[in-house]
């Protein structure tokens, strides 16, 4: 079975949920090889970019992985979505600088997401797709408005920028390729059930 796990800031909890499921993950001397494959406990355990993880899973490349609700509704990823996890909840927000014009051009990490969002609020807008640092193109008037993800909201706050609507909540999830459900059901199933009971370990200590 191969797992697909996303590299960049939901790395760390995602593997340690695996741990806390019993499963031997990487180490972070394992990751400090800047190898992107790693065979431990009959799992092949890849790395790659938290867009990608979708792609991944969804080609049958990888059988299962951790991914963004932004990055599943952005590739169209039709993989089970069995496990919401315990952590990295954030919103999809439409921002803008104060004062900033009506919405013109938008610019966005997102955007086939950005493309629904204004159909669904008939509205018309140039998309400006951007690799990162979204909000910097409110800032500089490169355009009116983007559309991205405030976790804390402290990038928003400290570049004064407004929060104008709610695109979507987000959340990662456990995605599951439908081809390992009749290759390996069995595995798949506890695969599920162990990071399941994992997830309600963790919420419950968090509570407690
Ligand atoms: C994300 C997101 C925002 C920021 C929000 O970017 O795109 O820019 O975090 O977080 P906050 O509300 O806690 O400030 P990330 O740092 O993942 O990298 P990016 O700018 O390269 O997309």
């Amino acid at each position: 079975m191969r797992i697909a796990i996303p590299k960049g800031r939901l790395q760390d909890k995602t593997l340690a949920l695996f741990a806390a499921a019993g499963y031997d993950v990487p180490t972070n001397d394992d990751l400090r090889t800047r190898k992107l494959v790693f065979a431990r406990g009959g799992i092949e355990w890849i790395f790659v970019k938290d867009c990608d993880v979708p792609v991944y899973v969804e080609h049958g490349a990888a059988d299962a992985g951790v991914a963004g609700l932004d990055q599943i509704l952005e590739h169209e990823c039709g993989a089970y979505q069995p496990v919401e996890m315990p952590f990295g909840n954030c919103r999809m927000m439409l921002i803008a600088a104060p004062g900033a014009p009506p919405l013109t051009k938008i610019a966005t990490k997102y955007p086939r997401i950005t493309h629904q969002y204004l159909d669904s609020h008939t509205l018309r807008a140039e998309i400006v797709p951007l690799g990162g640092s979204v909000e910097l193109a409110a800032v500089l008037n490169l355009t009116s408005h983007v559309i991205d993800l405030v976790e804390t909201g402290e990038t928003v706050r400290v570049h004064k920028l407004e929060l104008q609507d709610l695109v979507a909540e987000i959340s990662p999830r456990l995605i599951v390729g439908k081809s390992i459900y009749r290759t390996e059901p069995k595995r798949i199933r506890e695969l599920i059930a162990r990071i399941e009971e994992a997830k309600n370990a963790s919420t419950q200590s968090q509570v407690a």
